[in-house]
């Protein structure tokens, strides 16, 4: 940006918007009007309410230094220190997976599940929390209904379980308990669990490479991967959950996008029914809701 000429947020934005392509950022323009909106503190439509409006040397460095930092492929949402998921601000801490859109089909299921159902008690499970989207976003919905909830957020990471805190106060809940926990180490045997939601690590070793440079270079392994095949915390899971659910209780589980085939056989061989699947906007299968056989009904 040269600093003799007087530079307006429309220029900064053209400029910006290029460089990004240049540098192969996806969304170019969208990313460049993120940074810009946040930098003058205003709303992306409110850029173009002052497209004419000239920005000062302070304001034009703050958006350099942000934009030199995305096009090296660093996360928009990390840069910015926040994301949308279920239509709420999250913050996001770098170390922490980015929620994303795929995730709020869990939310959904788990939604539909407790309105359909007659309980108005329920114990909730959420391992891997991260940013804590899944357990917030659930409760949130259910906030003025008549719907008694009690969550536990789990998560190894510290600054995962951190970042969780976080967004616990930032929508002033009361009822989501964050634990740091290994799986299920840290939880007692005598809460009794209705609902166990995780979306665990799933990448596998072959899907790395495909990955994108933000996700790869940027975003904690420890989130992201699930061994060779993606399936190791699925199973570790499903060994467990037994332990601590309660009769009829449910599992809810986000899978990746090849995993279908090989979760069926490992949901059987744990000796757990899958309840229902649902697909995911690009119609591929997303999320399990899983229940344990009662061997007893079975041989009636
Ligand atoms: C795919 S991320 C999901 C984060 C968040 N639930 C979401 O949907 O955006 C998986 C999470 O599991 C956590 N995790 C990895 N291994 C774990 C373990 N053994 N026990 C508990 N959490 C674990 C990671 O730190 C990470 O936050």
């Amino acid at each position: 940006m040269n600093a003799k000429k007087v530079w307006t947020i429309k220029d900064v934005l053209l400029w910006t918007s290029e460089y990004f392509k240049k540098n192969d950022i996806q969304s170019a323009q969208l990313n460049a009007e993120m940074i810009i909106a946040k930098v003058l503190n205003c709303s992306r439509m409110e850029l173009y309410l002052k497209y004419d409006k000239p920005l000062n040397l302070i304001k034009r460095k703050e958006i350099r230094n942000l934009v030199k930092k995305r096009a090296t492929h660093y996360p928009i949402q990390y840069l910015l220190g926040e994301t949308e998921f279920y239509g709420y601000k999250f913050l996001v801490d770098e170390g922490v997976m980015i929620p994303r859109p795929e995730t709020e089909i869990l939310v959904d299921a788990v939604i539909s599940y407790i309105k359909q159902s007659n309980n108005d008690q329920w114990n909730i499970l959420d391992i891997g929390t991260g940013t804590g989207i899944i357990p917030i976003s659930i409760n949130k919905y259910f906030e003025n209904k008549e719907v008694n909830m009690h969550f536990l957020a789990t998560d190894i990471s510290e600054i995962g379980l951190e970042n969780a805190k976080k967004n616990i106060e930032l929508h002033n809940i009361k009822n989501i308990k964050p634990i740091k926990s290994n799986l299920f180490e840290n939880v007692s045997t005598k809460w009794r669990i209705d609902i166990i939601t995780s979306n665990p690590p799933y990448i596998s070793d072959k899907e790395f490479e495909d990955l994108q440079k933000e996700v790869k270079d940027f975003e904690p392994k420890l989130a992201l991967f699930g061994d060779e095949k993606g399936l190791t915390y699925y199973k570790k899971i499903l060994q467990n959950a037994e332990n601590f659910l309660n009769k009829n209780g449910k599992i809810f589980f986000e899978i990746g996008a090849n995993q279908k085939d090989d979760m069926e056989k490992i949901i059987h061989h744990f000796d757990y029914k899958l309840i229902d699947i649902i697909k995911d906007y690009n119609d591929l299968y997303r999320v399990l809701i899983i229940e344990k056989i009662n061997k007893k009904q079975e041989v009636i």
